[in-house]
């Protein structure tokens, strides 16, 4: 049976396709093809690359990475109900077949994580609702996480920053006793899974310095006997559907909610620079892989939420505010204007976030792209669209140049230029600072720009608008009304 298809994209790391097969749930489902922002930081061996590559090797790895999830969601949203995907045939399997897996067993590591495992425990024994400020203390990958402050908004949890803007993760507890995971936001998928405790890397070691999830730290930890896999170039993911205690913020505690725990992870997922312990899908009921109730739609089933709104403030690293913040089932008011608020219909069939924009303007000036749309994406941190629009936008940009080298458009570091989407009549301008990604080697005051090419002949139109835009707003998803609201942050 053809199922869902997922690509993982990795900044840092080769960027390659992955085949997700979901469990056996329902009969007759259309494929579906998206993506799952994963990706690695500046990590030890990164930063050298980027001491060695510059900057202009890391934006292209940021290109190529939106690159893939744009032409994903493209390809994605026009296959729906028309073709079927020619899935990988008889991966789907019960748990019990999978017994005969093989991998190497790393029993140093295995030890490590289970007396990380046993200190995580006693934490959460002690203090279940331990401040979020201690969340993984000492792990490797701290460094690559510049925490929020905590929020006084009941609906909300903080929202981190992973790297140099590059994702967005938040706290949520599973099991009994409560133990926290550091999940990253993505408003492109619409699964949860986190790391499970018999989990090894498919390359003989661990799943690294994570959270794990299984029968020996939650009581209440029950499988379902489904298992769930990806398979993606050199690696491949697996794991089994279980069912256990979910717990978003104060108030969003969820019994018995369906999601992934893995038991193989390749490296990219495994290794222990890697800051987040799993990915928590902000997109609509349509796109979930697992056949499950999403988190939200569960929480509105379990009464716990009224409307299945999700709702973002996107910090970025260089102002220092911390401030970042996501919302279930409402909008927190202290975070945006509500002036500026306007709401848009989501023009997605595919269950992504896309709203139609009135044009693009460059230092007010209609760029005249005609019809055009933008998929709100925290998962990729640059602005992709297709080489015409990337190419008038640019020639309307003061001082942008083409480099030949790199195949990308440069601006000048110091540009003043506003690049503003109108989106519900409204004018969301993106700050100069976001448009210029960071220097061009050997050029001083030469940016590379954070508005990107990248696309498929199938669909010119839509764009993957990602944290370069979405730093500059507050986002708020609808699920009822399928609705997609904007507005300027505070
Ligand atoms: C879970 O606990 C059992 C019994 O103590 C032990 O044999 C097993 O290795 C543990 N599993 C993990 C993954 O820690
Ligand atoms: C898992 O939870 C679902 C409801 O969320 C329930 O229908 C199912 O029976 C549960 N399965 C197990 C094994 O507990
Ligand atoms: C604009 O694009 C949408 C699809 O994104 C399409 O349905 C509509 O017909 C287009 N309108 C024009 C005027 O091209
Ligand atoms: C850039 O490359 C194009 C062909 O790919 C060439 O026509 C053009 O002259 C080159 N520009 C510079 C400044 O080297
Ligand atoms: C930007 O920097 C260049 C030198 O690199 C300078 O000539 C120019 O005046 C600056 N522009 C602004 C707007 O500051």
């Amino acid at each position: 049976m053809p199922q869902l298809f997922v690509m993982l994209s990795f900044l840092f790391a080769s960027v390659s396709d992955v085949y997700s097969v979901s469990p056996p749930r329902t009969t007759t489902k259309p494929p579906q093809f998206i993506s799952i922002p994963l990706v690695k930081s500046h990590t030890s061996r990164d930063l050298h690359l980027l001491k060695t590559l510059g900057a202009a090797a890391v934006h292209a790895r940021h290109v190529s990475r939106g690159r893939r999830r744009w032409q994903a969601f493209v390809t994605r949203s026009q296959s729906l109900g028309t073709t079927e995907y020619p899935g990988p045939t008889g991966m789907l399997q019960k748990s019990g077949e999978r017994a005969t897996w093989k991998h190497r067993h790393n029993a140093r590591a295995s030890q490590i994580r289970k007396n990380k495992q046993e200190k995580v425990d006693s934490d959460a024994v002690s203090n279940p609702e331990a401040p979020q400020s201690d969340t993984n203390p000492g792990r490797p990958s701290d460094a690559e996480v510049t925490k929020a402050h905590t929020t006084s908004f009941p609906y909300s949890a903080p929202m981190d920053i992973e790297g140099e803007d590059i994702g967005y993760l938040a706290s949520v507890c599973f099991g009994t006793p409560l133990q926290k995971f550091l999940l990253l936001l993505d408003s492109g998928s619409a699964d949860i899974w986190v790391g499970g405790e018999q989990c090894k890397g498919d390359f003989g070691g661990s799943c690294g310095d994570h959270r794990f999830l299984g029968p020996n730290s939650s009581s209440s930890y029950r499988e379902t006997g489904t298992s769930w896999y990806m398979n993606y170039g050199s690696g491949s993911v697996s794991g089994d559907l279980v069912n256990d205690t979910v717990k978003f913020a104060d108030f969003a505690e969820l019994h018995d909610h369906t999601f992934g725990v893995t038991k193989t992870e390749s490296r990219q997922f495994a290794e222990d620079e890697i800051p987040l312990d799993g990915v928590l899908g902000c997109a609509k009921q349509s796109l979930s892989m697992q056949q499950t109730p999403t988190f939200i739609t569960a929480l509105k089933t379990a009464g716990l939420i009224a409307k299945r709104i999700w709702s973002f403030k996107i910090s970025r690293k260089s102002d220092g505010k911390n401030d970042g913040e996501v919302t279930v089932g409402a909008m927190d008011p202290s975070k945006f204007v509500p002036l500026s608020l306007v709401c848009v219909p989501n023009v997605n069939d595919a269950g992504f976030w896309e709203a139609k924009l009135d044009e693009l303007t460059v230092n007010g000036q209609d760029v005249k792209l005609g019809n055009r749309s933008c998929i709100f994406d925290t998962g990729t941190s640059l602005f992709i669209a297709p080489k015409l629009d990337v190419d008038a936008i640019h020639k309307s940009i003061p001082g942008a140049k083409f480099d030949n080298s790199s195949k990308a458009w440069t601006v000048p570091c110091n540009t003043t230029t506003s690049v503003e989407l109108v989106i519900g009549g409204r004018a969301f301008p993106i700050q100069p600072k976001d448009l210029a990604f960071g220097p061009v080697d050997n050029t001083p005051g030469t940016c590379m720009s954070a508005i990107a090419e990248g696309g498929v002949s199938e669909g010119p139109t839509h764009w993957l608008c990602g944290d370069t835009f979405l730093k500059n707003v507050y986002l708020s998803t609808n699920e009822d009304t399928n609705q997609i609201c904007v507005a300027f942050g505070t």
